[in-house]
């Protein structure tokens, strides 16, 4: 369905759109990025202008390839210059009502065949679709910031998405260097869902006092292998960002206990404490304060890690026993979307069913408290001594 020739539009020129627009340039696409506001796609611009020039200077692409995707992109400012993209992905603000006014003004523009995609990280793609006159050939392809680094993309065919729109979509973001997944449209979808306890079960340990924040980040780096610790990478995110995930998630859910978010983010948030870019969060960066130091004591580190790392797994096997995507798709997602040390469920298979089903089980007995419950899945493996690989 796309070739090399197909155009691209990008509807949004902020952090997601601007970046999505210089990875289908890249990869040849002549892109049209529209933005409802000027101030937007001038900075968006000059962006693009000063990041290719200093891949450049680092030698990361030739000047020719420099001008050649400059020559790509171009800006504009009514919707209609959209008309004869083949696919066009949205990337403006967060509000289903927003959202739903430009596919439904979006659809009358452009051809039959042209597919029209979002790139909402909380937005069911059923509800996006249902403002227009053919669902089917709306899509959600989900993109990680920063775009042009991230490899991950989430495709997420809707309730009423053509299938073969779906693959078509997931071959062409191929083309751009991009690994892709394919999740069912369920809140999250893969990454932002999975990926709750590694906050959430961090932020219980510290409010339970069990160990404070340095500890727990230190635990989850040196003994687990993740790059980040839970506070550390929730301030780089910003409480803004990630409280807010959190919540929309757990709202969407009905309110499972399993996704409540924690008072203590929400107090930061309340704060205006939103973590790196405004100089506080759960840390201090003011350039002369002092950064806690762990108390590096390996068993309690082991026991923190246990308890987060089995409460991620025990989403990612719900998650599977959801049918919310592949056991492959689901391990790819997060080595690749958030950059976890390995698979989830290869990390399970690792570890033993037994192991996890025992620490989880007796998290459950002591709290009572149904956000401990265990995956049917994982109960399933270890009742009949199977792994996930
Ligand atoms: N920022 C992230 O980390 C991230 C990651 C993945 C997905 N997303 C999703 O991508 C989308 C965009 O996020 P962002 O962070 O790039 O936002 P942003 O605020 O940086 O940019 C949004 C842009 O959309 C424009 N816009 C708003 N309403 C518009 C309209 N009606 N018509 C045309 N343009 C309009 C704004 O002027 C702005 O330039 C959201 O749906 C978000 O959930 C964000």
């Amino acid at each position: 369905m796309f070739t090399k020739n197909s155009i691209i539009g990008v509807i949004g020129s902020g952090a997601m759109g601007s970046g999505i627009a210089q990875v289908a340039a890249t990869a040849a696409h002549k892109v049209i990025v529209y933005d409802n506001n000027q101030s937007s796609l001038t900075k968006s611009e000059t962006t693009l202008q000063a990041s290719l020039k200093k891949l450049v200077e680092k030698e990361k692409i030739t000047a020719d390839q420099q001008t050649f995707i400059l020559a790509n992109i171009s800006f504009v400012n009514s919707l209609n210059d959209l008309a004869k993209c083949n696919l066009v992905i949205e990337a403006i603000v967060e509000n289903l009502q927003v959202k739903k006014s430009v596919f439904s003004e979006l659809e009358k523009l452009v051809s039959e065949t042209c597919v029209l995609a979002s790139n909402t990280s909380s937005l069911s793609i059923a509800s996006i679709a249902a403002a227009c006159t053919k669902p089917e050939r709306v899509i959600g392809i989900h993109f990680f910031n920063p775009a042009t680094l991230m490899p991950l993309v989430e495709i997420i065919p809707g309730i009423a998405t053509d299938d073969a729109i779906t693959t078509s979509c997931k071959n062409l973001i191929d083309t751009w260097g991009k690994v892709t997944v394919i999740a069912k449209d369920t809140p999250g979808f893969i990454v932002n869902r999975v990926a709750r306890p590694f906050y959430s079960e961090a932020l219980r340990i510290y409010e339970e006092g069990i160990a404070d924040m340095p500890t727990i980040d230190w635990a989850m780096k040196e003994i687990a292998g993740f790059k980040m610790g839970p506070f550390e990478l929730m301030d780089m995110i910003g409480h803004d960002v990630n409280y807010v995930v959190t919540e929309t998630v757990w709202t969407q859910f009905y309110f499972d206990p399993k996704f409540k978010p924690a008072l203590s983010q929400k107090r930061l948030l309340e704060a205006g404490f939103l973590g790196k870019k405004t100089g506080k969060g759960f840390y201090n960066y003011a350039a002369d304060a002092k950064l806690p130091e762990p108390k590096k004591d390996v068993e309690i580190g082991k026991a923190i890690v246990k308890r987060i790392l089995f409460m991620l797994i025990n989403e990612a096997a719900d998650a599977l026993y959801l049918k919310v995507a592949t056991r492959e798709d689901i391990d790819l997602a997060m080595t690749k979307g958030v950059n976890y040390p390995k698979g989830l469920l290869k990390w399970a298979d690792e570890l033993g069913v037994n192991l996890i089903v025992k620490e989880l089980t007796g998290l459950k007995d002591f709290y009572e408290e149904d956000r401990y419950r265990v995956s049917p899945l994982l109960k399933q493996n270890f009742i009949m001594k199977k792994t996930f690989y």
